[in-house]
């Protein structure tokens, strides 16, 4: 047995061995023929368009392609509109090179999937790598073989919008979620990619949801230690897991922008993690440069290649410049064959040049996209994603009976659903909340609906709202009343309330996070009715809900659950679902608080976690504790669990040996459900600083109404090592705490040596 896995692997490396001796002859002979300047053109990306419509800035870029000057497009949708621009690329530029076609397929393609911070609630890798999986089939089925996913950020500050986009705040989790996506999209091999995957891009690379204040695009300083302790992780983890692209990011980095940060690209990217893909900055970022202070499009072309920058997004500063300053010897010919040779390199690996149009097959819309397997599969995976956060009395599930009063300016929105940065959606075929919930209840209960009010009284934002994703613009009165007045005669009421869509995502940062005014202010009216009151609360990022928490009877965080979220939301409103997502980020008391981790250093100073006042001199604020409203990894079920001590296979561990923990368990209420069991490590003694606690492990585990079941965890001593400020991946012996619970603040705690 085990010599035919040998035999096996020998034959596997001779033949990828074979394959890249194969990719470098063909390249090597490709190359051999270019000029410099088609040379050039292969590192310069465009916005698509639609060259059958004749208008100028269409005709534009089908000249620069036919004129050898593109090597891809992206954010174009439509397999005839993708044809049309690669018959030009393949039929009349000089040598025939097929373009790269990108796009910014994040959750989901049309089948949409929850935002990703959403689905990294699920805790679900597999479903998460699932997703990829689907995402990449119907984008290729429409002519999209790049996606510029997954954004793997880690984000400690709610203010911030691109939270939305990530997988919250933790890297061990993190780093999972980043390879699931990773495999999901590329497939097994990802040095040959196959029809139904496409090449991922790992982004963005790096530090970019550290940006000061959470306002987007700002500022990043942050010490080597601490970027490889916690902010590295999930991009190396998604370059280990094979991803075939890194976009760089828009912000600074030790006082160098990131697309001209030789450290970060080189030294780092390729030096220590070996990656072999090519990469792409982010939109503009060369043009951007200037405004940072670091010269104009030249000079910051010149230094962005050298960094280690392949492929410039619609600066065309590579296009425009790059020629010029080799004549000038700013640049090299070995640095522009690099960068070109890794994108030629990147559409061999996606058959391109075996077929130019292998991604253009118009029978496959019918069959792949929007399937109702795929559908399935969303619905599915949104309703793993929504955190139960309140269920006072039990008021949750409710009973498909009586009359139930759904309020709120998200309930009768398709549009809203799907959350941020869904470039293929086609939202008229989404169900609005209010849909799905006359279907679920057939004609059982009478659901009665009010929208109540408008998504908030900034006249700016709402009309944002209103612009981008269809709200129905109210007047607050009336609809006020309206809105209690159905309540009235309702058994329960049911809200739906909160961020819309546009409120996170790119350039969506906030400083405020309460609930907009004129949707709080109608909560408020409601629950003094005295009926039960559930709150549908809909948000992209960690929002504040000390008000609602007191409140109101029962808090539901749906976020954006994509294409089929309002299916999931009452498979879980109504029991049909137990709900299971735990919070990958912590919600906090006050803005004041942010960033805010459960994962930070301790001071000098601590306070107890518990503590319930104001201590003077000790690390804390007058108004609020340090803990959050809900730490990270909370979330309630419709059941109840009971776990029982920690015991550990042995209090000792060698530095190349390993233990066990292990608890016992218990589904102890009403409901069979899943569980998501969690494992946090804390050096005791170290010669830098560790984190008061650190995720290391989890387990999601289904139980009957009744089942225990033992849940055990190996410690290695992978699990127990860090970067110490030399950056060695060290193992200091000594003392460590091992805690095991079901989120971060309700733990069993054991404790080991490290000989
Ligand atoms: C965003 C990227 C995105 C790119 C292309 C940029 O503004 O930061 O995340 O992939 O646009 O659409």
């Amino acid at each position: 047995m085990k010599k035919t896995f040998l035999t096996l692997a020998v034959a596997l490396t001779a033949l990828t061995v074979h394959a890249q001796q194969d990719m470098k002859t063909f390249i090597d002979n490709l190359m051999a023929r270019m000029t410099i300047e088609e040379k050039i053109g292969q590192l310069n990306l465009q916005v698509g368009g639609d060259i059958t419509t004749g208008r100028p800035q269409d005709v534009e870029i089908a000249n620069l392609v036919a004129d050898g000057k593109v090597g891809g497009v992206f954010n174009m949708k439509g397999v005839e509109k993708i044809k049309a621009l690669q018959d030009v690329a393949v039929k009349k530029s000089r040598l025939g090179i097929p373009l790269i076609v990108g796009m910014d397929v994040i959750h989901g393609y049309e089948t949409i999937f929850p935002i990703p911070l959403a689905m990294s609630c699920s805790w679900d890798v597999k479903a998460v790598e699932d997703a990829a999986r689907i995402a990449a089939k119907e984008a290729t089925a429409d002519g999209i073989n790049w996606t510029f996913s997954p954004m793997v950020d880690i984000a400690l500050d709610a203010r911030w919008g691109r939270i939305a986009e990530g997988n919250g705040e933790d890297p061990f989790l993190g780093s999972q979620m980043a390879a699931a996506y990773v495999r999901g999209y590329q497939g097994e091999a990802p040095s040959s990619i196959a029809p139904q995957h496409l090449m991922a891009c790992v982004k963005h690379y790096a530090l970019y949801g550290a940006a000061e204040a959470g306002r987007d695009y700002n500022t990043v300083d942050m010490s080597h230690w601490r970027m490889y302790n916690q902010y590295f992780p999930p991009y190396k983890a998604a370059v280990e897991a094979g991803v075939g692209s890194v976009m760089s990011s828009f912000n600074i980095v030790d006082g160098q922008h990131a697309t001209a940060n030789r450290w970060l690209l080189t030294d780092v990217l390729r030096d220590q993690w070996k990656f072999d893909g090519f990469v792409v900055t982010d939109y503009g970022s060369i043009g951007e440069m200037e405004n940072h202070g670091f010269g104009g499009l030249k000079y910051s072309s010149a230094l962005a290649l050298h960094a280690g920058t392949d492929m410039d997004m619609c600066s065309q500063g590579f296009l425009k410049t790059l020629k010029a300053s080799l004549d000038e010897g700013q640049v090299s010919t070995d640095d522009i064959n690099q960068a070109c040779r890794r994108i030629l390199e990147a559409k061999y690996k996606l058959g391109l040049f075996e077929d130019p149009y292998r991604y253009l097959d118009p029978s496959r819309r019918p069959r792949d996209i929007y399937n109702n397997v795929n559908r399935q599969k969303a619905r599915e995976l949104a309703a793993e994603t929504f955190v139960l956060l309140e269920n006072k009395n039990d008021v949750l599930p409710l009973k498909k009976t009586g009359k139930i009063a759904l309020i709120g300016p998200l309930a009768d929105t398709r549009d809203n659903m799907a959350g941020t940065w869904c470039v293929a959606y086609t939202p008229d075929r989404y169900s609005t909340l209010k849909e799905a919930m006359q279907r679920a209840v057939g004609k059982r209960a009478k659901v009665l609906y009010a929208q109540g009010s408008n998504i908030t009284r900034d006249e700016a934002l709402q009309r944002d709202a209103e612009f981008g994703k269809n709200i129905r613009r109210v007047d607050d009165l009336k609809a006020h009343e309206e809105a209690m007045k159905v309540a009235r005669e309702a058994d329960v009421i049911v809200c739906a309330m909160g961020e819309c869509a546009d409120f996170s995502g790119e350039a969506a940062s906030r400083v405020f996070l309460e609930m907009p005014d004129v949707q709080r202010e109608l909560l408020a009216d409601l629950v003094t009715l005295g009926k039960p009151v559930v709150l549908l609360h809909f948000s992209g990022r960690p929002t504040i809900l000390t008000w609602e928490k007191e409140h109101v009877d029962a808090i539901l965080n749906v976020w954006f659950g994509g294409s089929e979220a309002a299916d999931a939301i009452c498979d879980v409103l109504f029991g049909d679902k137990v709900p299971s997502g735990k919070l990958t980020t912590s919600f906090p008391q006050a803005v004041g608080q942010l960033p805010l981790y459960y994962n930070h250093l301790n001071t000098g100073r601590p306070v107890a976690e518990d503590a319930d006042r104001f201590s003077k001199y000790a690390s804390n604020y007058f108004e609020v504790r340090n803990d959050p409203l809900y730490p990270f990894g909370y979330g309630l079920s419709y059941t109840t669990f009971e776990y029982s001590p920690v015991t550990l296979s042995a209090d000792r561990m060698k530095a190349d040996g390993q233990l066990t923990a292990t608890v016992t368990v218990s589904n102890t209420g009403r409901y069979d459900a899943d569980e998501i069991v969690q494992l946090y490590i804390h050096d005791r003694f170290a010669t830098n600083a560790r984190p008061v606690k650190e995720l290391k492990g989890f387990q999601r585990i289904h139980l009957k109404k009744g089942e225990r079941r033992e849940v055990t965890f190996t410690v290695t001593p992978d699990l127990l090592r860090y970067y110490n400020v030399q950056l060695e991946w060290v193992l200091e012996p000594g003392d460590f705490d091992l805690f095991i619970g079901p989120d971060s603040k309700h733990l069993q705690k054991a404790t080991f040596r490290v000989e």
